[in-house]
């Protein structure tokens, strides 16, 4: 009878461990001179049934807000800091993480750590860095027995890809394959996510006669896009499976895909609305929930991470950038949008 008991006490185990597949994750940048505080934001999190969280920094002013909060943390790893941790030896890298992360959040609250963000689209000095800064940051967390714990990736820019149409063409950049194949061997080896931050709203904005409006945004009347035997109706089912495409044309098959950033901004552009970031919200949050999947991998779960929290008013680049938030500062919702 005990084996039994074992046995049901560990098959729900398994089942808790999966069972967050289904859950959206929300991005908390903090680019802002107005935000509410770290506590009021993982409060926020917490009240509307949101359990994981994406933050771009180490930030020692925000990550204890974060410790009992019970939500899962996906941490990013600078940019800045990867030439210390791909020169240092894992001691170091040791040492890097406790005085950085795990001083001020308990490491059983860490999912993930995202080593470099678009390091190869948009901070090329640190390319030559990333894969020995990761394998560093690795042997740091065998040394603390984290190793099976939290996992280790780096997050990209779609443009990685050289190729994504149809999404069966999918190849990366052969200019990035210098660093991309060692970081793919890592990520096979480790049994660790390909992470991609993808925006169906630029491709959109960058090209509005190829790539319609409706395709971006899930719209029920989308042409659909013939590849062989699958059809796509949406850029981002055709961005997942192209990376999947080009992933396995260099012969990794069974690498998850984690979108550690996707979202539609409410101002700034005549298509950054709040009716169309609420249907795109909405229709990420539905497709986590139900576990679609994607055409080439239906009823794989695509974990998904939402860009952002609140809009960041000090953000460079276009006005859109400022206006990716789903709340407003004082927790109200900018849109309908239900993550329960
Ligand atoms: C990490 O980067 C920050 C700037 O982002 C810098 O202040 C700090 O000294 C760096 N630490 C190491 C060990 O490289
Ligand atoms: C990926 O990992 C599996 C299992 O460890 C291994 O059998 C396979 O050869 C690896 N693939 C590549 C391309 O390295």
């Amino acid at each position: 009878m005990s084996n039994v008991l074992i046995l049901l006490f560990l098959a729900a185990l398994v089942f808790q461990a999966s069972s967050d597949s289904n859950k959206i994750g929300i991005c908390h940048g903090r680019v802002g001179n107005d935000l509410p505080s770290p506590y009021a934001a993982s409060l926020l999190l917490k009240s509307n049934g949101i359990s994981k969280v994406r933050l771009f920094l180490p930030d020692p002013t925000v990550l204890p807000a974060f410790n009992s909060a019970g939500i899962e943390l996906m941490i990013g790893v600078p940019n800045e800091n990867l030439t210390y941790l791909a020169s240092s030896d894992a001691n170091l890298a040791v040492n890097w993480l406790r005085s950085n992360i795990f001083t001020f959040v308990s490491p059983d609250h860490i999912r993930y750590l995202v080593v470099g963000n678009e390091v190869l689209y948009k901070d090329t000095f640190y390319s030559q860095y990333l894969v020995p800064a990761i394998n560093n940051i690795y042997k740091a967390l065998q040394m603390l027995g984290l190793d099976k714990k939290i996992k280790l990736s780096s997050a990209h820019a779609s443009s990685v890809l050289s190729s994504s149409y149809p999404p069966s063409a999918g190849a990366f950049d052969q200019q990035l394959l210098s660093v991309l194949l060692p970081m793919l061997q890592f990520l096979n080896q480790t049994g660790s996510p390909f992470m991609v931050n993808t925006y169906p709203f630029f491709s959109y904005i960058n090209d509005p006669i190829n790539v319609p409006l409706n395709y971006a945004l899930f719209g029920p009347d989308a042409v659909s896009v013939k590849d062989g035997d699958l059809a796509y109706t949406n850029l981002f089912d055709a961005t997942i499976d192209a990376i999947v495409a080009a992933m396995e044309r260099e012969g990794f098959k069974g690498i998850p895909v984690i979108v550690t950033e996707t979202g539609w901004p409410t101002a700034g552009h005549v298509v950054a609305t709040k009716e169309n970031a609420a249907i795109y919200n909405g229709k990420i949050v539905e497709r986590v929930r139900n576990r679609v999947g994607t055409p080439k991998l239906p009823g794989v779960p695509v974990e998904v991470y939402l860009f952002d929290l609140y809009d960041e008013n000090l953000k460079s680049g276009g006005e859109f950038e400022k206006h990716f938030g789903i709340f407003n500062l004082d927790g109200s919702k900018l849109y309908n949008i239900d993550f329960s």
